[in-house]
């Protein structure tokens, strides 16, 4: 039987094909080429964090957790899942909390980020930070960083009138009621279930703003 098969080609010219492919890419490259072949990936970033000016040169993809953690060594702010699903890595950016995991440090040009160091010293703690230790609102402290970060946020954020999913009537400001508080911090996750004595310390700052 012929060799010859459908479009010309034959099974012996396949294999030679094949093995010529394989012979080429098996090729080195030296690691100064490769190096020469990726583009540089830092990219320069600057922004503020706790008052001080921070310049930094970043590989792109880096998350501002990471930035803040593993480059500027601010490691208060925790690493909890990495995927925006517990709120352990809650920073305030522009006055406003985020999960840091989920953003870009590049993306943050100009702004201005506050970590649980920027908050209070051991001298002289946020009121939150007072409150949290007044009431226990922790057990292992793993989620503290993060918890205390959202929850100085949620305050401004009840007090500029901005609604969550249980304000009911959205044509007033909502008020600082437990279901509201409860429900903002809702993504802020601790595995020790320290729930009730955080949910008291946020209450008793809360209450004191509004008087
Ligand atoms: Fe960012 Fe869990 S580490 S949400
Ligand atoms: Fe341990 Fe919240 S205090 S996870």
């Amino acid at each position: 039987m012929s060799e010859e098969q459908p479009f010309g080609v034959s099974r012996r010219g396949l294999l030679v094909c094949s093995a010529a492919s394989v012979a080429a890419s098996a090729v080195p490259i030296s690691e100064v080429e490769a190096a020469q072949a990726m583009p540089d990936p830092a990219m320069p970033v600057a922004f503020e964090v706790n008052g001080r000016r921070a310049a930094l040169a970043l590989d792109p993809r880096t998350t501002l957790l990471d930035a803040l953690r593993e480059h500027l060594h601010l490691t208060g702010t925790k690493k909890g899942c990495d995927h925006g699903q517990c709120g352990a890595c809650t920073v305030i950016v522009n006055g406003r909390r985020i999960n840091s995991c989920l953003s870009l440090a590049v993306m943050h040009e100009g702004d201005k980020v506050t970590t649980i160091e920027g908050l209070g010293t051991p001298d002289d703690l946020h009121p939150m930070q007072a409150a949290f230790v007044k009431h226990d609102g922790y057990q292992c402290g793993y989620c503290t960083p993060g918890q205390i970060c959202s929850a100085v946020a949620v305050l401004d954020e009840i007090r500029a009138g901005i609604p969550s999913h249980v304000t009911a009537d959205l044509s007033k400001k909502p008020g600082f009621g437990n279901a509201e508080l409860r429900e903002r911090m809702s993504g802020n996750i601790c595995r020790c279930g320290a729930y009730s004595n955080i949910a008291e310390a946020i209450a008793e700052v809360a209450a004191r703003r509004k008087a």
